[in-house]
């Protein structure tokens, strides 16, 4: 992988616009996913699955196959299972309500998840009296198998955890966790937002029965996800949206729902979302999960030597680097999270986010009010990372408590 030509893929790379380290939020997108986008709006802005002018089956072609890239990216055969969202939220939410979880069935999540797979578990134990256990995680962020496994047994219904964490970049042991939930009846959902960008995610060989991601982390356009099923599960699943083109046929009385996956899709879709989800998609297969792996590891293992020895910088999450999955939250004593992002903008345009990532209860566990938070990804390069490490030892000396 050569850097320099990724770099030179990137509109706001080409620009100097500065130096990008919240991936983790959103990526940035080449200028193949934008002139995907554009060659919907310029080519083909219809309608896909209702018409059967030009334009439209355009859109329906490019629609099919971008199921099938989803599908050959994630490693399953069959394209259907794959459902398009808005963001990993909307997948979750979908299973949640979906599902028919009553009252007393248990869910089971860690205690380090983003509020996307929390907050819906919340609600469903006010609004139906689903309960809920945590799998108590280990100090720095990582997954403790023995906690998970004293909270299985056979009243659990679904056991949902994230593939990685947007605050510790820890990764979840996600097909051991599946193994034993399936010995206890119990199904499985995975957060993937911060997994599917940055390793190889094959579904077939991690047994889950759902996964749900946004795209708009993985160079894709802003407002994609998607939520992948198994097709039985699926089929049960109700959908979170009813409405056109999501049925077979209705009457004044009745309704019958189209097939997976459309019964999912109501409404008008994000078709130019679409179009660039599969660029994006091919964009990362073309660079390859070995390069990106080993790139990614390689920036983070730079920014860990670079700040080590500061004073009174400490780190949220696993002290290793290769633990860390692009993602470095950090706070410096006497400083707010807040003020430390501002002052790498102003001082040398580094973006970062700072605050509590959406995962409230993990700080609060902690007894932290929130962390500054680089995270990389394929375009970051060497000198990103030095003019980051410099900006933080200036910030931790001049302005930090030691
Ligand atoms: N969950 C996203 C983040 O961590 C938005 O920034």
């Amino acid at each position: 992988m050569n850097v320099s030509d990724v770099r030179n893929d990137f509109p706001t790379m080409r620009k100097g616009k500065g130096v990008y380290l919240d991936s983790a939020c959103q990526s940035l997108r080449p200028d193949r996913v934008i002139d995907a986008v554009m060659e919907y709006y310029t080519e083909c802005p219809s309608c896909g699955g209702r018409s059967v002018h030009s334009m439209s089956t355009a859109v329906s072609v490019r629609t099919d196959e971008t199921r099938e890239a989803l599908a050959g990216f994630f490693g399953t055969d069959d394209p259907d299972c794959y459902i398009f969202t808005k963001n990993c939220t909307e997948g979750i939410n979908t299973v949640a309500y979906g599902l028919d979880i009553k009252k007393g069935d248990v869910v089971v999540t860690t205690d380090t998840e983003h509020n996307s797979n929390h907050v819906p578990w919340l609600v469903l134990a006010d609004e139906r009296g689903v309960k809920r256990r945590f799998s108590v995680s280990k100090e720095d962020g990582e997954f403790d198998m023995d906690s998970f496994l004293e909270q299985m047994c056979r009243d659990v219904r679904l056991v949902s955890v994230q593939h990685c964490s947007n605050v510790t970049g820890c990764v979840t042991p996600v097909r051991e966790i599946a193994e034993i939930a399936h010995d206890c009846g119990a199904l499985v959902l995975v957060d993937g937002s911060q997994a599917a960008p940055h390793f190889k995610v094959d579904l077939e060989k991690l047994d889950v029965d759902f996964y749900s991601a946004s795209i708009h982390k993985m160079l894709g356009p802003s407002g994609m996800g998607f939520l992948y099923g198994k097709k039985d599960l699926l089929k049960q699943l109700r959908p979170l949206v009813y409405g056109g083109g999501a049925v077979g046929r209705t009457t004044y009385s009745d309704v019958q729902l189209a097939p997976v996956p459309d019964k999912f899709e109501a409404g008008l879709q994000n078709y130019a979302g679409i179009f660039g989800t599969k660029a994006a998609l091919e964009y990362i297969s073309d660079i390859g999960f070995d390069d990106i792996v080993k790139h990614e590891r390689s920036l983070m293992k730079k920014i860990f030597e670079g700040l080590e020895d500061v004073k009174g910088l400490s780190i949220v999450g696993p002290d290793r680097p290769e633990r860390r999955c692009g993602i470095f939250a950090f706070n410096i004593n006497g400083l707010l999270s807040h003020d430390i992002a501002m002052m790498l903008d102003n001082m040398d345009g580094i973006m970062i986010r700072s605050g509590m990532h959406c995962s409230h209860p993990l700080y609060e566990s902690r007894g932290l009010v929130g962390s500054a938070r680089a995270s990389t990804y394929i375009y970051n390069n060497d000198e990103d990372i030095s003019r980051f490490v410099t900006a933080v030892r200036k910030i931790a000396e001049e302005f930090g408590d030691h």
